[in-house]
């Protein structure tokens, strides 16, 4: 590992930001490439429909509309005014409907983007399949035990079809890059995710009309059991996610407490949740996510709310994802004492007492260097200068690398794509039925007030199932 300067000359700084440059595998748009390019041929275009145009399915859309290799035919929502306004939104002038069935029985449609309340997805899924579309459903992928093993059941029948989660933290070369530097070693061995996702009381979830009247209760359905696997699964599971990535595993167990202590309007889901996941190897992820304050503890309080603190024996990244106004952040400490390793790798007798010696001068973070700001032999010597310059400029906190692309984007494109060639997703069914197991098992574990394993799952659910509806 190389030294840790505290405050880093240009040349370490160089150094430094050599070893964590990482190829960004998931940005696929050449640099320099405009963001909305020329329309392509109708028939080179994937033909897809939106099925739930709510805020996310208009979300979508925004996004969706600058990426041309699909074309948006159909939206759907059981509440008209959401369908045109998605349909206004992406502004190809798709067919709308109510009944997202008989938007599946449209042969114009290949593939749905499911953007519905969670207790849907599984229906939705389910019929989209049997339909012979490909799927992109929005996580936390399905909602019960019985749906985990009915759609992996099915999926696995038809193949051909591709089935991605919308989990987009997958997609971000910021994630890619963290999770390479663990791969070359640069973490040491990772050993804890620490991950939150806070919001003060007035941006936390609240109850729109009568939590007594049904359509009220729908139209806030995250606040209900009935339709909605609260905050494990609308925020937690994105998280969760990114742990099972960084650690390579599923967790082994949970343990939780969760509360609905502040936010009495009516719901039932809790307002705060702490969980505690146990991996295979002793891997902990620490989970919080509350209602009543939305500072993090990360980035030196640049950012409110979510994040992720990946720690290893060698150094640790603070890491989030980001939105459309701001950019993904990653920021790379390295140990300021790691243990030491000897020219095989092997470990080195470390010296006695250490732990007397004071907290010692934390090292400066350095940031995750992402494709563009890698030094290649091609590089003529203004283009080296520059990247360096770069470099130094982000040693300084003067500017951060961004994101080529919002990640949403690179995941429509990617899901777009995987449908015309028959490609694999990264976010695929098992990643996110593993997402989804997760959810169920430490709401769980939050209702029961135990140790839930994970394996519990395999016998959960597997009473016996209504036969899917052919479309
Ligand atoms: N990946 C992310 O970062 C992210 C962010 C936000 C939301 N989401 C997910 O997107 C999904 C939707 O969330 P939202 O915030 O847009 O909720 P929302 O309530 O704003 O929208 C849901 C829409 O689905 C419609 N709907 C309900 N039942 C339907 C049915 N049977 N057929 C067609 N339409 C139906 C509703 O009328 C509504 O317009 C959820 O699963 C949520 O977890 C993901």
């Amino acid at each position: 590992m190389p030294k840790t300067p505290a405050d880093p000359t240009r040349r370490d700084v160089v150094k430094l930001a050599g070893a964590a440059t990482v190829a960004a595998a998931s940005t696929r748009r050449a640099e320099g490439a405009p963001a909305i390019q020329t329309v392509r041929a109708a028939n080179n275009q994937l033909q897809y429909a939106l099925i739930g145009s709510g805020s996310r399915g208009q979300y979508h859309m925004k996004h969706a509309k600058g990426i041309d290799t699909g074309r948006c035919v159909a939206v759907c929502d059981t509440v008209e005014e959401n369908a045109l306004k998605g349909a206004k939104e992406i502004g190809s002038n798709p067919k709308v409907y109510k009944d997202y069935r008989e938007l599946l029985a449209n042969k114009d449609v290949d593939a749905v983007l499911i953007a519905t309340p969670l207790f849907m997805h599984y229906p939705v899924t389910r019929d989209a399949l049997l339909a012979g579309k490909h799927v992109f459903c929005e996580k936390s992928l399905v909602f019960k035990p019985e749906e985990v093993h009915g759609l992996r059941a099915l999926s696995k029948e038809r193949p051909k079809q591709v089935l991605q989660t919308g989990l987009q933290r997958r997609y971000s070369a910021f994630y890619d890059a963290a999770a390479q530097m663990i791969q070359k070693g640069m973490l040491g061995d990772v050993t804890h995710v620490y991950a939150q996702w806070h919001r003060g009381p007035m941006g936390a979830w609240r109850m729109k009309g009568d939590a007594k009247n049904p359509k009220d209760r729908l139209a806030t359905w995250r606040l209900f059991r009935e339709y909605s696997g609260g905050l494990v699964a609308e925020l937690a599971s994105h998280q969760i996610d990114v742990a099972d990535r960084m650690f390579g595993a599923t967790p082994e167990f949970v343990v939780g407490v969760g509360g609905l202590d502040y936010m009495k309007d009516g719901r039932d889901v809790y307002d705060n949740i702490q969980l505690i996941f146990k991996y295979p190897k002793g891997q902990k992820l620490t989970y919080t996510s509350i209602s009543t304050n939305s500072h993090l503890p990360l980035f030196g309080g640049a950012r409110t709310q979510f994040g992720e603190m990946i720690m290893g024996t060698h150094g640790a990244i603070h890491i989030t994802v980001g939105t459309d106004n701001e950019p993904a952040l990653g920021i790379w400490y390295p140990e300021a004492n790691p243990p030491q390793t000897g020219p095989a790798g092997e470990k080195k007798a470390q010296p006695a007492g250490a732990s007397l010696a004071g907290t010692g001068k934390g090292g400066k973070g350095l940031p995750i260097l992402l494709n563009r700001d890698q030094v290649s032999d091609q590089d003529g010597f203004i283009a080296k200068e520059l990247k360096f310059a770069r470099r130094w400029l982000y040693s300084k906190g003067v500017m951060l690398p961004e994101e080529d692309r919002n990640p949403v984007d690179v995941q429509l494109e990617s899901f777009f794509s995987d449908c015309k060639t028959g490609a694999h997703p990264k976010a695929d069914l098992e990643i996110g039925l593993a997402d989804s197991t997760a959810v169920i098992l430490a709401n769980l574990a939050l209702d029961e007030g135990r140790r839930v394993f994970f394996n519990e799952i395999d016998k959960m659910g597997k009473g016996p199932e209504p036969k899917a509806r052919k479309a």
